[in-house]
């Protein structure tokens, strides 16, 4: 890793630190903790009202995602999943849920107090069928192809190393796995210069892909089926996505 990439992963993993303190640290008032995220575009009003009432406030104060990967992904019964940059842990609890009892949920967060947030989330939450890691998406400290879902929410536009991130979540699930993603998407004429005008990096709309960037590194990475969608705009010209793919069932020998 370069330093200037180094510098950047830090730069994210201190305003997500600060993020999660905001919530931690801010008390119960009698209405509960205030939003991290208080743009419509991002974080929890993007929840149905059902999905939100039957969370820990501090969940739901805590999301900073683009939507909501449990459902994009179409989580059945029994399924093992695996949430990429898990946050205050909303998607990882949601999913959980979808999965039940002889499924798994997982949550994968560099950032300590993100994962704190999140462990005593679970707690107030009482899912049990959840584990929360340590580390990060570049390097995932999981066995190769013991996913059958890999989501993620608003997170890999924030990696200095997207190809790394592609290569990890094509290991780690089964063949036939697949992955439910929501992420900032910038459109295909914009350059990263364009893009950086925007908006920063950490707020998630400088280190965006375009719809060709993602298409085409999830497709070097092995993924068939892919489907890029939008579905609301976060800036001029750039979106909130739904990224699908699937992993082949018969995955080039050596891959994965
Ligand atoms: C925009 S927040 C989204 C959190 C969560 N997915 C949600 O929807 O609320 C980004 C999260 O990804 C984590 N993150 C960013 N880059 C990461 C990396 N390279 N590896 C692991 N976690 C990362 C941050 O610590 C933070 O918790």
């Amino acid at each position: 890793m370069t330093e200037q990439s180094a510098d950047l992963r830090e730069t994210v993993r201190r305003r997500y630190a600060a993020s999660a303190l905001k919530v931690t640290e801010g008390g119960t008032s009698c209405c509960g903790p205030e939003p991290v995220e208080v743009d419509g575009n991002f974080g929890g009003a993007l929840y149905a009202a059902d999905e939100r009432d039957a969370l820990p406030a501090e969940a739901v104060a805590a999301a900073l995602g683009c939507g909501n990967p449990a459902a994009v992904a179409d989580l059945h019964e029994g399924e093992r999943v695996l949430d990429l940059g898990s946050g205050g842990g909303i998607d990882v609890l949601l999913s959980a849920r979808r999965v039940g009892p002889g499924g798994k949920a997982y949550g994968l967060d560099m950032t300590e107090e993100m994962l704190a947030l999140a462990l005593a989330n679970q707690k107030k939450a009482g899912v049990t069928n959840v584990e929360f890691l340590k580390g990060e998406i570049e390097a995932i400290p999981l066995p190769a192809g013991t996913m059958d879902v890999v989501i993620s929410n608003c997170v890999i536009n924030l990696s200095t190393d997207k190809p790394a991130v592609f290569a990890e979540m094509f290991r780690v699930l089964v063949p036939g796995g697949r992955i439910g993603v929501l992420d900032v998407v910038a459109d295909d004429g914009l350059t990263p210069a364009q893009r950086a005008e925007r908006g920063d990096y950490v707020g998630c709309i400088a280190g965006a892909l375009s719809f060709a960037e993602y298409h085409d590194g999830l497709s070097a990475a092995g993924f068939t089926d892919i489907e890029l969608a939008p579905t609301h705009a976060v800036a001029d010209g750039m979106h909130s996505a739904i990224v699908r793919a699937v992993k082949p069932v018969m995955a080039c020998p050596g891959v994965g």
